[in-house]
């Protein structure tokens, strides 16, 4: 597929597959590694969960829930089942988390060139015949999924790229505001 189209056929795709091969998997993350990155600090760390990995994952989301949640009785049952049942919406979640430096101007640009990094993701996964999608929400905010993932604490969690065949074919484009968000300076 023609890069442009690949840009513009971009979904994310919520519930996916099947499995994803050791070596589309590396090659994912290859391809995510050729983002720009200053200075060249390859800032980006890749932490692969598959099987039983997603089945932790999805328990520890359900502890924290429930540690914070008021819910009772039937409802928190099933909120804590919901919860669980998120890390298997894709066979594979690759967290992606970057190195936060001293410098708060280098720890801004290499979150950016992480955040690039996931998009090239994103990108060469429906070249290969997968669907992908970028989620954070609460638990990539978590200094328990960082200990979980093996993280230092002072790194960040960029994204959960979820990875895998899609169920279903991609939602139908929303059409994008252009003239609205540019602004010329002559
Ligand atoms: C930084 C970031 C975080 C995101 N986190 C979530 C998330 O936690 N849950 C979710 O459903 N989607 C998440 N998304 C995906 C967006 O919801 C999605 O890109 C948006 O709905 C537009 O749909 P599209 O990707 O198909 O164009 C995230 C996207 C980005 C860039």
């Amino acid at each position: 597929m023609d890069l442009i189209d690949a840009l513009r056929s971009r979904r994310s795709i919520k519930q996916l597959e099947g499995d994803v091969s050791d070596a589309d998997l590396r090659e994912l993350i290859e391809l995510a590694t050729w983002a720009p990155n200053h200075r060249m600090t390859e800032p980006w760390r890749f932490t692969i969960l598959r099987g039983a990995a997603r089945d932790r994952f999805g328990a520890l989301g359900a502890e924290i829930l429930g540690r914070d949640s008021n819910l009772t009785g039937e409802a928190r049952e099933i909120a804590l089942r919901r919860e669980a049942g998120k890390a298997l919406r894709a066979p594979v979640i690759v967290a992606v988390s970057t190195r936060t430096d001293a410098d708060p101007v280098i720890a801004e640009e290499d979150f950016a060139a992480t955040a690039a990094a996931v998009q090239n993701m994103l990108l060469a996964a429906p070249a290969r015949g997968y669907g992908a999608m970028w989620r954070t929400g609460d638990l990539a905010h978590r200094s328990e999924t960082k200990a979980f993932l093996g993280l230092d604490p002072s790194d960040r969690i960029v994204a959960f790229v979820y990875v895998g065949k899609p169920v279903d074919s991609a939602p139908a484009p929303r059409p994008r505001e252009v003239e609205g968000v540019i602004r010329r300076l002559d």
